[in-house]
């Protein structure tokens, strides 16, 4: 009989080499000038990333294109999504967000090369995450789509029920989550944070895997079909993030690879500040149960994604 357990360690190793291949394809190598740019964005990218914002990309792609095999391009969208992310936790490391020291088992960017190269170093793999998108081998109508639905999600909205405000992006999260600091925290900020600075990345990986997935399939991407998968991606994404706040809490930083007690020695906006372990416990599993049922009408092919978002909030690290 074959385990869960197999299944999940199956589509993480699979899409951690799938990942990192298209990674090693797509990055100026050491060697190329001018050094300290192109070391630092390596020395983050390869560092040890879990690579679950690629392998949710790949796993929705798949699925889509109801393929046993990973469709072509999804790789490289993989990669793309990882750069960012990694740009990501380069600048919430720095000084002036969350003066961190240790990321993915190692010295930080900024701590490694410097703080001007570390801030640098983002910008390009941000930049790079945008060429590579723009060459995906697809229609220009889907890759446009997906760069579209990419930009949004990294920008600086909080949420578009708010007037005036645009759809939750990671930076609008950023934003948020430095002002609350220090501040008694309240459901809804923490809620809003949570979407938007980790949520939205989430979110988009599965979107753009299925835009992706689906080029060349008789039923293309259907709007129900990407409600269905963005539903998918914002309860996954906010248990993800609830998770990584618990995880703050009660491991310790040779497990997480990262300095652990962060989030409360700083009085950050967290999820356990508002609700307590328990219940952020209680809640992770429920928005895990919510993004099951949005896959309901995928049936036996939402198998993977369904065990990689169990992950999510199993994961001790
Ligand atoms: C950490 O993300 C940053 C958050 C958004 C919470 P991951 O836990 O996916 O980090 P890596 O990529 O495995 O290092
Ligand atoms: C990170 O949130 C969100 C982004 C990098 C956009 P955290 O600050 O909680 O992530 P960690 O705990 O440092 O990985
Ligand atoms: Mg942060
Ligand atoms: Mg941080
Ligand atoms: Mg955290």
């Amino acid at each position: 009989m074959i385990e869960l357990e197999d299944v999940v360690k199956n589509i993480l190793t699979t899409g951690a080499i799938l990942t990192d291949e298209a990674l090693e394809r797509l990055l100026p190598g050491a060697e190329t000038l001018p050094h300290s740019i192109h070391r630092a964005m390596r020395h983050s990218t390869f560092a040890g990333g879990k690579r679950l914002r690629p392998i949710l990309a790949m796993e929705a792609a798949r699925m889509l294109a109801a393929s046993d095999d990973i469709p072509d391009g999804a790789a490289s969208l993989g990669a793309a999504i990882e750069m960012l992310h990694t740009y990501s936790l380069i600048h919430d490391d720095l000084p002036a967000l969350d003066n961190d020291d240790l990321r993915r088992g190692h010295p930080t960017c900024h701590v490694a090369f410097g703080e001007a190269t570390a801030i640098l170093a983002g910008d390009a793999l941000q930049t790079l995450a945008f060429q590579t998108l723009a060459e995906l081998p697809a229609p220009p109508a889907t890759v446009v789509a997906i760069l579209r639905e990419v930009a949004l999600a990294i920008g600086t909205g909080v949420g578009a029920d708010l007037p005036g405000s645009l759809p939750p992006g990671m930076i609008g999260g950023q934003v948020m989550d430095l002002e609350s600091g220090g501040k008694p925290p309240t459901a809804d900020v923490v809620e809003r944070i949570h979407r938007a600075k980790t949520g939205a990345l989430i979110t988009v990986s599965v979107v753009a895997g299925g835009l992706l997935g689906a080029v060349g399939t008789p039923h293309q991407a259907s709007a129900d079909t990407i409600t269905r998968l963005r539903t998918f991606g914002q309860k996954a994404g906010l248990a993800f993030q609830i998770v990584d706040d618990i995880l703050d809490m009660t491991q310790d930083s040779a497990q997480l690879g990262k300095t652990a007690g962060k989030d409360t020695a700083t009085h950050k906006a967290t999820w356990p500040a508002v609700y307590g372990i328990p219940q952020s416990k209680r809640d992770a599993a429920q928005f895990i149960s919510d993004a099951f049922e949005a896959l309901a009408p995928f049936g036996e092919g939402a198998l993977p994604l369904k065990t990689l978002a169990q992950y999510l909030v199993d994961r001790t690290h």
